[in-house]
């Protein structure tokens, strides 16, 4: 790859005048890739669906179209200098790509309503860890289900918003870059900590293989669609969030190796995610396909025995709210740009009520895990997983499917954004044109329900 780029298109008006520094930009999108997709749902789904060979086939889906779509995303953004519906329909001429690119600003909102809530119960979790009230009654299961049917997962899921629409406010430098270059090494420093805890206990080995020595007889065609689609998940794409994301980027920057170092962050904290939550459950009889509540209601039941456990309990926690707000700054971003180019707010104003809006649609997911939502049902499931559903199971791969035959047919001059040697241009169209439409429609097809297996994503 070499770093070359085509500057032919003009920086047009609206939010995307605004530009991030080169490593600034790594970094933040390493911020956005990495979240709690990466430290909660990956454990537990690697936990379910095969434990190494499980891992290995997600490193393989995020290199195979995970990257070669996540690179299409950054330079529609780039060459079309707007936000994720704008930047489609200057570069295709056409208003109808801009309904397209809509869906994802929407189903960016969505994730935000009830991500928040998830980052909402790691901080709360964070302060009860720290103070030891989480380790007062043994019953993990009963505290996180009372603590989920109180009401207090409203005011958690507000004060993460809080936090994100003013990050976002402060704007693409003065804000989110700074955010992000903070955090994300802040970051690194927690997970060493906690790996080096988490490998030294008596018995860790059994997780540490578990998780690292793959097993191919586990494998299922239903843990080849969830590893797809969780790579989408991960690496933020299908959601607007990359595409708003790369048009801040400098033409000079390399958008291959941004990619590429955006997938190798992303796949190395999974890797450490994975290197603490296993050996610590398997320390500790634990077992890691519990499911969603692994992190929540069986991890605690780890940190009450080991010694400090109060400490590395917080410390986890926290690690898991940094991650999921690097997430949240990204996805209230796509909203935030939108609106400022469509109503011509200030970037103050489009912050301020699209995190109004996100905590008052996220009230009911909020208080839909047993509290008192719970009750209220849309086809057969809780407000939290309708919205997870239509969300990351059928607005997602859709918004990916756009993407790649964006790139890989309507877009005549992707190639010289996107800025590749002529081998790997030739690779990347192939990908984007063949092989990853294709298996983007089996991850809608599986995870919407029309073809049989559960859902992704519970
Ligand atoms: N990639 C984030 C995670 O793994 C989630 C996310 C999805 C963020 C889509 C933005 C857009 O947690």
């Amino acid at each position: 790859m070499q770093n070359q780029t085509s500057g032919k298109s003009s920086d047009q008006g609206g939010s995307a005048t605004e530009r991030f520094s080169s490593s600034g930009f790594i970094l933040t999108a390493i911020g956005s890739a990495v979240g709690l997709g990466n430290m909660w749902k990956f454990p537990y789904i690697t936990g379910k669906y095969g434990g190494a060979a499980f891992f290995l086939l997600f490193i393989i889906c995020l290199l195979v179209v995970g990257l070669p779509v996540l690179l299409a995303e950054l330079a529609i953004g780039r060459g079309g200098r707007g936000n994720a519906s704008t930047s489609f329909i200057r570069l295709s001429k056409s208003k109808y790509w801009g309904g397209f690119g809509f869906l994802s600003i929407f189903g960016a909102f969505m994730i935000l309503s009830f991500y928040s809530v998830v980052a909402g119960w790691t901080i709360h979790y964070a302060i009860i860890s720290f103070s030891n009230v989480l380790f007062q009654d043994a019953d993990y299961t009963h505290r996180f289900t009372s603590f989920a049917a109180s009401g207090m997962p409203v005011l958690w899921q507000v004060a993460v918003m809080a936090i994100t629409g003013a990050v976002v406010a402060k704007g693409v430098s003065g804000g989110i870059e700074k955010f992000n270059k903070i955090l994300i090494p802040g970051m690194l420093v927690l997970l060493i900590v906690l790996i080096v805890r988490s490998v030294t206990l008596p018995g860790a080995m059994a997780g540490v293989e578990f998780f690292l020595k793959p097993d191919f007889s586990k494998l299922t065609t239903e843990s080849v669609l969830v590893a797809l689609g969780h790579a989408f998940f991960s690496l933020s794409l299908g959601m607007g969030t990359m595409l708003t994301y790369g048009s801040y980027v400098e033409r000079r920057q390399s958008l291959g190796q941004a990619a590429a170092a955006v997938g190798a962050g992303d796949l190395l904290y999974a890797l450490i995610a994975g290197l603490i939550i296993f050996p610590t459950s398997f320390a500790f009889g634990i077992e890691p396909s519990q499911g969603a509540g692994l992190v929540f209601m069986a991890l605690p039941a780890a940190f009450s025995a080991m010694p400090l456990g109060g400490v590395f309990g917080g410390l986890f926690f926290i690690l898991l709210a940094i991650a999921a707000l690097t997430s949240t700054v990204s996805l209230l971003e796509v909203p935030v740009a939108y609106a400022m180019d469509k109503w011509r707010l200030s970037r103050n104003k489009a912050a301020l009520w699209t995190t109004v809006l996100c905590c008052i649609v996220g009230v009911p997911s909020a208080l839909s895990v047993g509290g008192a939502f719970s009750g209220f049902t849309i086809a057969g499931k809780s407000f939290f997983d309708f919205v997870d559903f239509v969300a990351s199971n059928i607005i997602l791969p859709v918004g990916g499917l756009i993407v790649t035959i964006f790139t890989g047919y309507v877009w005549k001059k992707a190639g010289e954004e996107a800025g590749l040697t002529n081998g790997m241009f030739k690779l990347w169209m192939f990908v984007i044109r063949y092989i990853a439409p294709v298996l983007v429609i089996l991850i809608f097809l599986y995870s919407s329900g029309i073809i049989s297996g559960g859902e992704y994503g519970k």
